[in-house]
């Protein structure tokens, strides 16, 4: 099974609706997609139009527990964060490898950096999502210069909330651009419709099929499918680096 991770700088920057949406997209592809959620509190289930009164299965709990949206299979483990033994754990159990028919999108808050960061060498791909902001700004070269070298080759970013009818969200882009090159492998509009859509309790996709940051993350979604193939290699979207570096000739 390949393995996903959706992460970010901070807080409420749209990790876990990317983790969802990425997670419908590679569905829709016609993968078998678990996510698994490791956040305390937990708002995974509302992106798929779930009561938020649910709680999610354990990962290890048997499949007559499962907890499935559109075939979906949404998971919780708050545990993986503070236990060393979760990484050799699935490895044993088979996960992180490689191909695009099993899926599992791991949501982790950006509070748990130090979990994405031990989880992150194995993955397939992972996601980190950036809101055009001046605070994200402030801390982009600080967690750029603490990562590692492999960390930053299997890293993808996306910024998300963006609203290019703001000059200073236009300009914080154009900043995380320069800074993260090719590896910027997509924006997502700022878009109502996406917390409408939670106080609706409805999936986006059912409450506005034609949202901007709906498009948006769904396109991300399937720049991503190519990751699913490389397993514990380096990986950036190609289409990114071709179009920055014909850019960057012209
Ligand atoms: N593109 C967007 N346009 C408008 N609102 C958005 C967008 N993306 C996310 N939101 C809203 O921002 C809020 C935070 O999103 P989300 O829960 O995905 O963030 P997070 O990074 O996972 O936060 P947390 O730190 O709580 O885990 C939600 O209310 C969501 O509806
Ligand atoms: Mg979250």
């Amino acid at each position: 099974m390949a393995v996903i991770v959706c992460h970010g700088l901070k807080g409420g920057a749209g990790i876990t609706f990317a983790a969802a949406h990425l997670a419908m997209t590679l569905s829709e592809a016609g993968a078998e997609v678990t996510v698994l959620s490791v956040a305390q509190r937990d708002t995974l289930p509302l992106h798929f139009g779930l009561q938020p009164a649910l709680t999610l299965p354990s990962l290890f709990a048997p499949a007559e527990d499962a907890v499935l949206a559109s075939g979906i299979n949404l998971r919780s483990h708050t545990k993986a964060v503070d236990d060393a033994d979760f990484v050799p754990t699935l490895l044993d159990l088979g996960y992180f490898e490689a191909g695009p028919d099993r899926v599992m999108v791991i949501d982790v808050p950006a509070s748990e950096f130090a979990f994405a960061r031990r989880i992150i060498p194995h993955s397939s791909a992972n996601l980190c999502v950036l809101n055009a902001a001046p605070d994200t700004l402030a801390l982009l070269p600080q967690v750029l210069g603490d990562a590692s070298a492999e960390t930053i080759a299997r890293t993808t970013f996306a910024i998300n909330a963006l609203d290019e009818t703001r000059r200073l969200s236009r300009h914080s882009a154009a900043f995380i651009r320069e800074l993260v090159g090719p590896r910027l492998i997509g924006r997502i509009r700022l878009d109502e419709a996406v917390p409408e859509a939670i106080a609706m309790l409805q999936p986006l996709a059912r409450y506005a099929p034609s949202s901007a940051a709906l498009a948006d993350v769904r396109a991300i979604g399937a720049a991503m499918v190519p990751a699913l193939e490389t397993p514990g290699r380096p990986w950036v979207a190609r289409g990114e680096i071709a179009a920055a570096s014909s850019s960057r000739a012209a």
